[in-house]
């Protein structure tokens, strides 16, 4: 189904298609630059509801999404508009927003709390928001239009629909009344809101389920203030005999469900219950027998014809029914619910777990935890792709992004620190270079794929947002980044396969960010030569903190020829050996802070440190210390006092090889 224009600007872009009988509804109101989406729905509509809004303005015209409440068929499918680029403010309450953060929505928030209950746009045109506490969420509320006089009023009005029409006719009224027996918690709750509404020049009701209500629309406000919903709560009750006897409520739930289906199919299934009588016309006119019996075998005839379904669309009703009048529930809404709902439970239980195991593998693979960004993976197979394109060759680029010294930092602040400077860079680079050419990594922190710009605007963009970094306030500490940069017409194209290709072209921009941390902080490399990019083969790291062997160990070392750095603490070892690579890592195992075992963790953990051979020394020394060592990949652990000459064959042997 295409989209409908309910009213001037306002259409109906929902999906009428899903099966269960509730529909979702999304709506779209265009006024002059602002394009505002309604309750946008759930994901399984996603892309008919995408579909409808091409065939009306590009996507991108979407400015706002006002969510109503926080149900998955509400907006369980924002952040797959989020994931087409679109940049968009979630208009929404507090309680609404703290929920749908779990759906991932990751667009600003434009709180109703904080606005007046209101909305201006553009054209000076205002949408009110009426609060509908508890209908059927405490954060609840509508929307009014008071321009069209339109009421976009989400679940309220809403209705079960099994064969919906765009606009209420004159069955809408018992399919209404079955959603707000199961949905609405109380008449107490639902009167007062009612006489609000009351009070409001409604000319039209767009729910978000169900059909449009054009006609007679005050009719449908009185309905809804005086039903008696939520009766579980506290019943109503009512005398049997005075109120028409079981033939009136036969009759009720024999209407009931003319309202919701087809009649004539139900008619054909109410004349087989055993002890109904009707006349030729269709009108129920007497019963015969126990009227307890005939109860039952009302709904038994339905579930053997239509399935359970069919009786528990009208569970709420009938239920109503049994309290106001004091008669039993019938048979087989007793034993069939409980058991159908202990299976729906189950069912529903794997599906919820099916799913979720499915979004986090496949979340995994291509995305960031903490940043909600696509990952290494992804990027190279994203370059792959772009080789393919000829186009692509003559302007653009890859650039990487190090955190300079941020192993020291998350030791300094922690864990929680270290992910919010981590999202809060990521959301500076997404706001210079856009959503989709920021790309979290492991090999460095970040890369950005740029394309289609010249060469002096990405190096003057590249260091404006290296200074914009350096200069905020976003961070507990000092943070700085530097960053190395590959241009696309340096790219060889001679490898053998564009996997080749694209890992070379990614290992040159990683080299030149290599090159830009060993100059010092926050540097930006575009340009180096070869001897800048090797990388320095000779350098041996020590850590201890004893300095006594640390200068013991520089002196001896430096005699073979080789760069040595030394450092007194883990992370300090971290830290040059991020910077420095070095071939061969000898440390004591024993230190405050970080010990060897975490050290040679966190050098697993980055793939360019992740080789680097590490040497254990220690006075304490046993078999379980010696096999937890291997097993993290450390080969050789030697006690102190250690053979000089032994620990020198080692590093000889790893600097040669
Ligand atoms: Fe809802
Ligand atoms: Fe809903």
């Amino acid at each position: 189904m295409a989209y409908e224009e309910i009213h001037q600007g306002i259409y109906y872009v929902g999906d009428a298609t899903t099966k269960n009988g509730l529909d979702c509804n999304a709506y779209l109101l265009i006024d002059g630059n602002d394009a505002i989406l309604f309750d946008p729905g759930s994901v399984l509509e996603f892309e008919q509801i995408v579909q409808n809004i091409r065939e009306l303005i590009p996507l991108e015209r979407i400015n706002y999404m006002v969510l109503h409440h926080q149900d998955p068929d509400v907006c369980s499918n924002v952040h797959l508009f989020e994931e087409l680029g679109l940049h968009f403010n979630v208009v929404t309450s507090w309680r609404t927003m703290t929920l749908v953060q779990y759906y991932g929505i990751q667009s600003p928030y434009y709180l109703l709390e904080e606005h007046a209950y209101q909305l201006t746009l553009e054209s000076g045109r205002k949408l009110q928001f009426i609060q509908t506490p508890y209908l059927h969420f405490p954060g609840a509320f509508v929307t009014y239009d008071p321009q069209t006089k339109s009421l976009l009023s989400s679940d309220l009005f809403g209705a079960f629909s099994f064969n919906r029409t765009l606009y209420a006719d004159e069955t809408y009224l018992g399919k209404m009344l079955t959603f707000h027996e199961h949905y609405m918690p109380s008449n107490t709750v639902l009167r007062p809101v009612m006489d609000t509404l009351l009070s409001y020049d409604i000319q039209m009701i767009m729910p978000q389920h169900g059909s449009v209500i054009k006609d007679d629309v005050k009719s449908y406000i009185h309905v809804l203030r005086t039903l008696e919903c939520g009766s579980l709560l506290s019943p109503v009750r009512k005398n049997l005999k005075e109120n028409g006897g079981f033939l009136a409520i036969f009759n009720d739930v024999f209407q009931r469900y003319q309202s919701l289906y087809e009649p004539t199919e139900v008619m054909v299934i109410f004349k087989e219950v055993p002890g109904l009588n009707f006349d030729e016309n269709g009108v129920m006119i007497s019963y015969s027998g126990n009227p307890e019996e005939v109860w039952d075998e009302i709904f038994k005839t339905i579930e053997r014809n239509k399935g359970m379904i069919w009786v528990s669309v009208v569970e709420p009703f009938v239920r109503t029914l049994s309290a106001t009048y004091d008669i039993g529930l019938p048979e087989i809404m007793k034993s069939l619910i409980e058991s159908a709902q202990i299976e729906n439970q189950r069912l529903m239980e794997m599906n919820v777990t099916l799913e979720q195991t499915i979004k986090s593998v496949n979340e995994k693979l291509v995305r960031c935890p903490i940043t909600g960004l696509y990952n290494e993976t992804f990027l190279k197979s994203l370059l792959v792709e772009e080789l393919d394109r000829e186009d692509w060759r003559d302007i653009g680029a890859l650039a990487t992004v190090g955190i300079d010294n941020f192993s020291k930092y998350k030791w300094t602040y922690g864990v929680e620190e270290e992910q919010s400077v981590l999202r809060n860079i990521a959301y500076m680079l997404k706001g210079a270079f856009g959503e989709n050419a920021v790309f979290r990594m492991e090999t460095a922190d970040f890369a950005l794929y740029l394309k289609s710009l010249e060469k002096s605007d990405i190096i003057e963009k590249l260091d404006s947002v290296r200074m914009a970094i350096e200069k905020s306030r976003l961070f507990l500490g000092d943070i700085s980044v530097s960053l190395g940069v590959t241009f696309n017409n340096e790219l060889n194209l001679d490898d053998a396969t564009y996997e080749m290709t694209a890992e070379n072209y990614l290992e040159r921009a990683l080299n030149r960010l290599r090159v830009a941390k060993l100059r010092g902080q926050s540097y930006l490399v575009y340009e180096t030569d070869a001897a800048d990019e090797r990388k320095n083969p000779n350098s041996v790291l020590i850590v201890d903190y004893d300095q006594t062997n640390l200068e013991v160990l520089k002196n001896f070392i430096g005699e073979l020829d080789v760069e040595v750095h030394i450092a007194t603490d883990g992370f300090e070892a971290l830290e040059k050996a991020e910077k420095y690579v070095p071939s061969i890592i000898i440390t004591e195992v024993n230190m405050p802070k970080m010990d060897g075992f975490v050290l040679k963790e966190e050098l697993a953990a980055h793939s360019h440190t992740k080789d680097i051979e590490v040497v254990f020394l220690s006075y304490i020394k046993d078999e379980i210390l010696v096999r937890r060592a291997n097993e993290l990949g450390v080969m050789h652990y030697l006690r102190k006092p250690y053979l000089l000459a032994e620990l020198l064959g080692i590093v000889k042997r790893q600097i040669r090889g």
